[in-house]
C-alpha cells in the first residue's frame, strides 16, 4: 500500500502560508514554490542509498559516503509542475527532466495525454512526479499511467497541497507510488478547487487568468 508523507517541517509550513495568501504576487509566489520544492526535495531524498568510498583528505585517507543506487528523474505534469522543477534541481542537478502534458476532455472530463517526453532510460530511474496540487487525482493517476506504460518502475509523487479525495483516488490507482505532500487540506469544492488551497497554481505561477 502506498505511504502518504506530510512534510511538517516548520520552514515548509511557514512558506506555504505565504503561498496560500491571495495577496502574494506572481514573483513572490514563484520564488516561494521554488524554495518549498527545494525543501521537499531535501526531505524526499532522505532515504537515498549510500555507498562507502575511500577519500584522501589533506590529513589522511578516510572512508566516506556517496550516493549509490538509481539515477533520478523529475517529471513535472504540465503546466504547473514546471514551477517545482528548478527548486528540486538545486539539490539534484544531474537529474534528467521528463514532461507529461494532459488535457481534460470537456465532454467526458477524462484526462488525455497531449505531450510525453521522457529520458530514454526511464525504466532505470527513480522518478519524482511533481504537480503543486493533487485535487481530484484524475490527472496524477493518468500521468503515472503514462509513465508506467513507457516502462517506469520506481515512482514517487510530490505535491504542495492535496485534497483527501485526490489522495484516495491516487493511492487506490497506484498503491506502489508513495505520495509526499506539504499539506493535506480539507476537501474539494464544487469547482474542483482544493479548500482552503491556494487557488489555481498554474495561473498564480505564470501570472495568467
Ligand atoms: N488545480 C489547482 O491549480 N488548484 C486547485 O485547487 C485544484 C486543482
Amino acid at each position: 500500500m502506498a505511504k502518504v508523507h506530510v512534510f511538517d517541517h516548520p520552514l515548509i509550513q511557514h512558506k506555504l502560508t505565504f503561498i496560500r495568501d491571495v495577496n502574494t504576487g506572481t514573483k513572490e509566489f514563484r520564488e516561494l514554490v521554488d524554495e518549498v520544492a527545494t525543501l521537499m526535495a531535501f526531505e524526499i531524498t532522505r532515504e537515498l542509498p549510500l555507498q562507502e568510498v575511500d577519500v584522501e583528505t589533506p590529513v589522511c585517507m578516510a572512508k566516506s559516503n556517496v550516493l549509490a543506487g538509481k539515477k533520478l528523474g523529475i517529471v513535472p505534469i504540465l503546466r504547473a509542475g514546471i514551477g517545482m522543477v528548478d527548486g528540486i534541481l538545486k539539490l539534484i542537478p544531474a537529474a534528467r527532466v521528463g514532461h507529461v502534458g494532459l488535457f481534460r476532455d470537456p465532454d467526458t472530463l477524462q484526462p488525455h495525454e497531449y505531450f510525453v517526453k521522457l529520458p530514454s532510460d526511464v525504466s532505470e530511474r527513480e522518478l519524482i512526479v511533481v504537480d503543486p496540487m493533487l485535487a481530484t487525482g484524475g490527472t496524477a493517476v493518468e500521468a503515472v499511467n503514462s509513465l508506467k506504460k513507457r516502462g517506469a518502475k520506481h515512482i514517487k509523487f510530490m505535491c504542495l497541497i492535496a485534497a483527501p479525495e485526490g489522495v484516495k483516488v491516487f493511492t487506490d490507482a497506484h498503491p506502489d507510488v508513495d505520495v509526499y505532500i506539504a499539506a493535506l487540506d480539507e476537501k474539494l469544492n464544487d469547482h474542483g478547487y482544493i479548500v482552503p488551497g491556494l487557488g489555481d497554481a498554474g495561473d498564480r505561477l505564470f501570472g495568467t487568468k
